[in-house]
């Protein structure tokens, strides 16, 4: 991407109206190549937190498959003759199969259009992405990936938690919930030393048991947790319990996915008015 370096100014010394400033970067792009797949991360949900490339390349799309963690204020951004198809689980109440997910798009690229894939978060955190993009590349499609802000550092960032802190936690890990063959698939272990932050995607429905097996591996049942529902959006909500109430508090006020669980030290930082 070659950018004026003084483009922030116009000839006459005066500043570049914000618009025209923002018009300037997605000009200087590449274009969307027909018969391509772009695998597109949409972020956390405010449309704000997409990047640039994810806005141009929505815009250009010919085709845009999309799932169910993407809000409308995005959609409205696909061209109005772009074709638009939803395959995500809530779908005719179940999931389009991965692998009739992955052959449409084969299909499409084939057939030459311009194919964008739009997934909620980062197409590369627990989004299937990997395995799109594998279905491609072994059907000889050309595929790109458009990298998202993803949930866990996007609605943490949001909501005034730091997922890293000095003094708290000197790591953090991305955990799922939802696993093929259930908890105890997860090192529970490692998710239970101290210093470290632990994220869990799709985690709500199974809060009762994460709470419970990292106690049982001597997490304190005092550890706080943050619980944000639709991180970003203009309905966020942030619940903060402790690992001993946490299923109780979410059954009482009634969270229900898309929802992180955030489980650590720097929880205590967390303010719900900041100014
Ligand atoms: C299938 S995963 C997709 C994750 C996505 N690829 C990403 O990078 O954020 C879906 C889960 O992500 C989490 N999630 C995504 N967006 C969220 C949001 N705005 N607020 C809270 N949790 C969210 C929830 O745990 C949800 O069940």
């Amino acid at each position: 991407m070659m950018i004026e370096p003084d483009s922030s100014v116009s000839e006459a010394g005066a500043p570049v109206p914000l618009e025209a400033r923002i018009h300037q970067l997605l000009a200087a792009g590449s274009p969307l190549v027909q018969g391509t797949v772009s695998l597109v991360g949409a972020g956390p949900g405010d449309p704000e937190l997409l990047t640039l490339r994810a806005v141009r390349r929505i815009m250009e799309a010919e085709v845009v498959l999309y799932d169910n963690l993407v809000g409308p204020d995005i959609l409205a951004l696909i061209s109005p003759v772009a074709k638009k198809h939803y395959v995500g689980k809530k779908a005719a109440k179940h999931a389009l199969p991965q692998d009739a997910v992955n052959d449409w798009l084969v299909r499409l690229a084939q057939a030459g259009k311009r194919v964008v894939r739009l997934k909620g978060g980062d197409p590369f955190i627990f989004g299937r992405g990997g395995e799109e993009m594998e279905a491609l590349m072994a059907a000889g499609v050309s595929v790109e990936i458009v990298p998202g802000i993803t949930a866990a550092t996007g609605c943490a960032a949001f909501a005034g938690i730091p997922l890293t802190h000095r003094d708290w936690a000197q790591s953090v890990t991305f955990a799922t919930g939802h696993l093929k063959h259930g908890l105890q698939e997860l090192d529970w272990a490692g998710l239970s030393r101290p210093h470290q932050t632990v994220v869990f995607y799709m985690g709500i429905s199974a809060a009762a048991g994460i709470a419970e097996a990292l106690i049982a591996q001597g997490r304190p049942e005092t550890t706080p947790v943050a619980v944000i529902y639709h991180g970003t959006r203009p309905d966020q909500r942030v619940l903060v319990a402790t690992l001993e109430t946490l299923a109780q508090k979410i059954n009482a006020e009634g969270l229900k996915p898309p929802a992180l669980l955030i489980v650590g030290e720097v929880v205590r930082l967390y303010r719900p008015n900041r100014t």
